[in-house]
């Protein structure tokens, strides 16, 4: 997945040479690896069930896509349908932190792979990978967060919640950012007994759970000092006996984050029903719609309606994974401003996953 990243043919066309015959040839040329980094579609077929082809994404439309199509290849069975949502979640939290952060004008890269004991695992294991040649993730924070000593300082604050480049330290959001996604995947981590590996400019860090232990956690920074990787480049994996209910998964990091966000005022404004009152206006929030800016789009022109004080209701039926940081785009300055000009806001068919989405964001969008 490194050398996918970095041999991408518009940055440096020699750095891999093609030895087709030789096993490493044949393997790089079954993931795709010269298809990737020479810019050529890549057939979406491979060895189903276990290796997924290496790809290429660049814009917030494919993100949902192909978070989709990957987690729908590794994980295929509906046996592991709990376990596929979790991968996608996290597949597109990373997506999106390369088109939001990195400035690589290539985008990113993405695999996946089911990992068994022929290549050392004990435990059935799905792996994704996600990475850049932008930035690294301490440029990005720089601005925002001058005290940070250097790239490890970096690495490590990335995980807090709301932490993030765009936004100073203390506050709890900007409006397409919560800084919640690197929180809840390494959360995810921790929960499913996991591994988290973050390689950026000037430093790497991994993260893991003791396989005999799951209450003995480990960041450890990876040696000698300075390692890291020119862009971002973000490993996850998850062992695939470890759990089975994806609502509960996120319902504990939800808890996890409000016990770690400052609150000092609890306001409920947000109105949950089962049926609409009259007259109220209703937006359909569709399906896969991880699209941050799309998303900011549609939450400017609620926030209009809002601020004139006419109530507004928003329908999430059709909705069964969603991430924190999609539902901030949408609703933190919504909700805000439904606060401050006291205009009644309402939510519809949200699943319990989703609605509890929405309770952490009213939590911190109006704690402050
Ligand atoms: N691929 C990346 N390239 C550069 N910076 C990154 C990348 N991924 C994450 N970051 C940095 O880490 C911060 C935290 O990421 P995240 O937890 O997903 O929160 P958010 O995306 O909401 O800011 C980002 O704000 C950004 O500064
Ligand atoms: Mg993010």
């Amino acid at each position: 997945m490194a050398l996918a990243v970095l041999a991408r043919a518009e940055q440096a066309s020699s750095l891999i040479v093609a030895e087709a015959d030789s096993s490493a040839g044949r393997f790089a040329r079954a993931l795709g690896l010269f298809d990737v980094a020479e810019g050529r579609e890549v057939a979406w077929q491979g060895d189903a069930g276990r290796t997924v082809l290496v790809q290429r994404f660049s814009s917030f439309e494919g993100i949902e896509s192909t978070a989709s199509k990957i987690s729908k290849m590794v994980l295929g069975d509906p046996e592991t349908e709990d376990t596929r949502k979790a991968i996608y979640y996290v597949l597109v939290e990373l997506l999106r932190n390369v088109v939001q952060h990195s400035r690589d004008p290539l985008g990113g890269v993405v695999g996946a792979q089911l990992m068994n004991e022929r290549q050392g695992y004990k435990r059935p294991t799905v792996q994704v990978t996600v990475g850049d040649a932008g930035i690294g993730v301490f440029e990005a924070l720089k601005r925002m967060h001058p005290t940070l000593s250097g790239p490890q300082e970096g690495l490590e604050k990335a995980l807090w919640p709301h932490y993030s480049g765009t936004f100073e330290e203390g506050r709890t959001g900007a409006g397409q950012n919560a800084g919640l996604g690197l929180f809840f995947i390494a959360e995810m981590a921790k929960l499913v007994g996991g591994r988290l590996l973050l390689a950026s400019r000037g430093a790497a860090i991994q993260f893991w759970v003791d396989p005999d232990n799951w209450e003995k956690h480990t960041l450890e920074v990876l040696s000698p000092s300075g390692v890291g990787f020119p862009g971002t480049l973000v490993t996850f994996e998850l062992p695939l006996d470890s759990f089975q209910d994806y609502e509960g998964l996120i319902g504990t990091i939800q808890d996890r984050a409000r016990e770690r966000t400052p609150n000092r005022v609890l306001h409920r404004w947000v109105q949950f029903v089962d049926v609409l009152p009259a007259d109220v206006h209703r937006i359909k929030v569709t399906v896969g719609a991880e699209d941050t800016v799309a998303a900011k789009e549609l939450s400017d022109r609620i926030v209009e309606k809002v601020f004139r004080k006419i109530p507004m209701a928003l329908d999430f039926s059709g909705l069964s994974i969603c991430t924190q940081s999609y539902l901030h785009a949408l609703l933190f300055e919504t909700v805000r401003t439904a606060w401050a000009r006291q205009t009644p806001l309402y939510v519809v068919g949200a699943k319990p996953g989703v609605k509890s989405g929405v309770e952490l964001l009213e939590n911190y969008a109006l704690g402050g």
